[in-house]
Formats: C-alpha cells, sequence, structure tokens
C-alpha cells in the first residue's frame, strides 16, 4: 500500500520553497501527496512565528494534527519553519506525540532524518540555526509542476529591527553560490517554469564573493525561455542605485517592488531601527518610479509600535496617500519574545491599534480600488497560472503581480495572453481575451 504525506504551509514564501523541497525528498522516500490529513502516513505544518497570531495558528494546527495519531498510530509528525526552530524541544515535551521538529536550516539533513525517525521511532529535534551554507547542498533538483516558482537565494537577516524575530530564528545572512542558483533556475526553465520569483529574507543584500545581487539579477536575465522574473523582499536601507537602474534595463525583471515601509515617523523608524528616514524612503521610491515610470509598489506596514503616538500615525497615513501603493500588507505590532521591542515602555492598547490599522485599512482601500480602476479599458499581459477559485474561469498576473480573471478553455494554462480589462474590484480584475 502507498504511503501518503500531507504539508501545510503557513507565513512566507520561503517556507513554500522548503515545504516544496520537503516534498521533493518525500516522494523520493516513497510518499504520495494527498490534501486530506486524515489519509496521510506523514504529516508536517510549516510554521511562521513573525507575527503573535501566526504563532498561535501554528500552535493550534500542529495540536490537531498531533491528534491524528489517536485514529492513526503510525503516522508521523513533524513541525518546520520558525516556530520549529524557535521553541525547539518545547515543542517535544508539549506534544508527547509529535516526532519531528525541524529547523529551517536543518532542511539539508532531512533525508537522513527521514529514516531515523521511520526506523527506529526516535523523536527528534534539529534546530541549529548557525548550520553553514552546505544545510542547502542538494536542493536544486526537486521539481516544479506550475508555470511560476521560488528560489531561495539567501537566507537569514543581519538587521536586527527592533521588533523582529526573524534574525533569531532563521539566523546570520548566507547567500547561495550563484552558479547553484543559476542551474536551478535553468532546469526550473527546461520544466516548463516561465516566472521565477528569487526569495530570500533580504534579497539584496544578497552577496556570493564578488556576485552582488544586480549581477545575479543580470546572469538570470539571460537565461534564454525565462519571461518573467522577481524578487522579494527588499530593505529600503539596501536599495542600491544599481539595483534600481536593473529595473530599467533588464526586460524579465518585472516592474513590481515589494518594499515594507513599517513607519511613516522618523521617531518610531529610528526606534524600529530600520536604518532609513521617511524622506530616504520617499526618494528611492521616485528613483524607482523615473527608472521604470509603471513600476507597481507595495509594502508592509505597522501600526502600534511601542511609543507611536496620533501625530507618528498620522505621519504613516501622509506617507501611504502620498506614495500610493498598489497593495500594502498592514500589521498590528505584537509582541515577539526575545526583541529589544518587548521591554519598550508605552506599549498601545489593544483597542487603539484595531482602530488604527482599520483607519489605515481604509485609506489604501480606496487607493487600490482607484489604482485597479486605471487599468478598465486597457489591454495588458497576462501569465495563465491555472482555474480561478471559483473554477469557472482562467487567472493569472500581471507583470505587475495583480490578479486578473477571464474566461477561456483550459488551454491558455501556462501562457502569455493579452486580456481587456473590462471590470476591477478590490482583490482583482476581470477582463477579456484579446489575442494568445
Ligand atoms: N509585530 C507585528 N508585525 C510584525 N512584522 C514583523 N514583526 C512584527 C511584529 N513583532 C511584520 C512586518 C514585516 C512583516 C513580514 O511582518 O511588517 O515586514
Ligand atoms: Fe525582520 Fe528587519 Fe530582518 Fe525584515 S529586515 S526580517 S523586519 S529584522
Amino acid at each position: 500500500m502507498a504511503r501518503h504525506y500531507y504539508i501545510e504551509t503557513m507565513g512566507c514564501q520561503m517556507n513554500q520553497y522548503d515545504s516544496d523541497h520537503l516534498g521533493r525528498i518525500l516522494e523520493d522516500s516513497g510518499y504520495l501527496a494527498t490534501s486530506e490529513p486524515e489519509e496521510a502516513d506523514f504529516v508536517l505544518v510549516n510554521t511562521c512565528s513573525v507575527r503573535a497570531k501566526a504563532e498561535q495558528k501554528a500552535l493550534s494546527r500542529l495540536g490537531r494534527l498531533v491528534a491524528l495519531k489517536k485514529k492513526n498510530p503510525r503516522l508521523l509528525v513533524a513541525v518546520a519553519g520558525c516556530v520549529a526552530q524557535q521553541r525547539g524541544t518545547d515543542l517535544l515535551a508539549r506534544f508527547p506525540s509529535l516526532d519531528l521538529v525541524l529547523g529551517p536550516r536543518e532542511i539539508g539533513r532531512f533525508r537522513d532524518i527521514l529514516r531515523k525517525i521511520e526506523n527506529d521511532g526516535t523523536r527528534l529535534a534539529a534546530v541549529d540555526v548557525h548550520r553553514a551554507p552546505t544545510a542547502f547542498m542538494g536542493r536544486f533538483e526537486y521539481f516544479q509542476h506550475s508555470v511560476k516558482a521560488y528560489i531561495t537565494i539567501m537566507e537569514g537577516c543581519n538587521n536586527f529591527c527592533s521588533y523582529c524575530i526573524v534574525p533569531y530564528v532563521r539566523g546570520r545572512e548566507i547567500s547561495r553560490p550563484p552558479h547553484e542558483i543559476l542551474e536551478e533556475a535553468r532546469n526550473l526553465v527546461l520544466q516548463g517554469v516561465r516566472e521565477i520569483t528569487l526569495v530570500g529574507q533580504n534579497v539584496n543584500s544578497y552577496v556570493y564573493e564578488k556576485t552582488r545581487f544586480p549581477e545575479l539579477l543580470q546572469a538570470i536575465n539571460k537565461i534564454k525561455t525565462l519571461h518573467r522574473m522577481r524578487f522579494t523582499t527588499s530593505h529600503p536601507k539596501d536599495l542600491s542605485e544599481e539595483l534600481i537602474q536593473c529595473f530599467a534595463r533588464l526586460e524579465k525583471l518585472c516592474p513590481h517592488i515589494h518594499l515594507p515601509f513599517q513607519a511613516g515617523s522618523n521617531r518610531v523608524l529610528k526606534a524600529m531601527k530600520r536604518g532609513y528616514t521617511r524622506e530616504k524612503y520617499m526618494d528611492l521610491i521616485r528613483e524607482l518610479r523615473e527608472a521604470r515610470p509603471c513600476i507597481a509598489v507595495t509594502s508592509d506596514v505597522m501600526v502600534g509600535f511601542p511609543g507611536e503616538s496620533e501625530e507618528d500615525f498620522e505621519l504613516t497615513l501622509g506617507l501611504i496617500c502620498q506614495i500610493e501603493f498598489d497593495n500594502l500588507y498592514s500589521f498590528k505590532y505584537s509582541d515577539r519574545e526575545g526583541t529589544p521591542a518587548v521591554r519598550m515602555t508605552d506599549k498601545i492598547p489593544e483597542n487603539q491599534k484595531l482602530t488604527r490599522l482599520a483607519r489605515l485599512q481604509e485609506v489604501q482601500r480606496n487607493i487600490t480600488l482607484k489604482k485597479n480602476k486605471e487599468l478598465v479599458g486597457k489591454s495588458i499581459e497576462v501569465l495563465v497560472e491555472g482555474t480561478s477559485k471559483k473554477g469557472q474561469q482562467l487567472t493569472g498576473r500581471t507583470d505587475t503581480n495583480k490578479i486578473v480573471n477571464f474566461n477561456s478553455d483550459s488551454s491558455n494554462i501556462n501562457r502569455l495572453v493579452n486580456v481587456k480589462v473590462k471590470r476591477s474590484s478590490f482583490n482583482s480584475l476581470w477582463g477579456e481575451l484579446t489575442s494568445h
């Protein structure tokens, strides 16, 4: 009888990449994928701990999955990602029938670890956050079925923003060798992938010997049948002039940047240890728009950082209105154990955070609606990814990363098509096919 595996992924694209890789190893080891945890012989939840809410969700999902062992005692249950890294062996104590805790830097050893827990019932926490780049070895042979794929090019973060848990759980920055990344990109393109997103906590600090991020982009831009490349996430303080010029020069680099700003007040930015000012951030956006006028800009922002006054919050709203982001991911500040912000006084009450978040989201909602409406009547290129959520239409994305749905038969899946936009909403555009 075939054995099955089930993976649930939370959090960022790096977790998605890791889950794909773990799935590939499980397939190599004789497991088949299933979308039903109840049918699985191996279940894994790949977790995120960047905000308190994400961590609570991860722990509650893990609790549910571990409970499946009551019905199926042979089931193996594993937890990966940032919660695994942060809590380590504590999780083995908290969930007495959990089999494996796997930190992000240990994924290179998963093949051996799997054999161990399968064969002798070992319960294990593999959470060395200092593992050398060899942990990446052998990570490029995984298989992708879709038209777009992620490649992790670097891991970790050296920035230590005062609110952020990432540097503690993902470790210091390590960049992968460019030849390995290029080989992975070429393999993906051979398998039919047409859009590659380079991912890392801080991609623009990518450096491997003499190769910096702009050079890496140039090399990938030369891969012949690749149509599009993107990257995420960038830090404003490391966004170099050369990188900005890549948007003008590299035709495959999509006109979209995700550039978290976090706060619009210089006082708060300083307390967050972000390393740039409001003015510097605005200059960067101006330069990006000069280099590529159609560039879409998305960002992350937080409300309720300790000590955030009404004036500070107004400065954040002002920046949002001035820049007019295409989309914005907004969060309430939450304490993350072990970060300096936990010890800051002047915490903002929960209800005030909620009020500010709602006000901010309303401002952004109108901007996104307005920006999407401006596209009505325009003809845009869409890379078709599959059927839409409702299943009756095809769905894809513009080079600016906006979702477009349209009527078509499935022969257009995985192709680039032109669509004339007829309607727009907050989340997506709807249009009619004009050509293949
Ligand atoms: N509280 C709330 N939001 C946070 N983020 C990071 N740390 C915290 C925290 N402690 C947000 C930032 C980051 C995004 C991934 O999550 O906006 O860019
Ligand atoms: Fe966290 Fe700041 Fe690093 Fe981003 S740059 S991962 S917010 S510490």
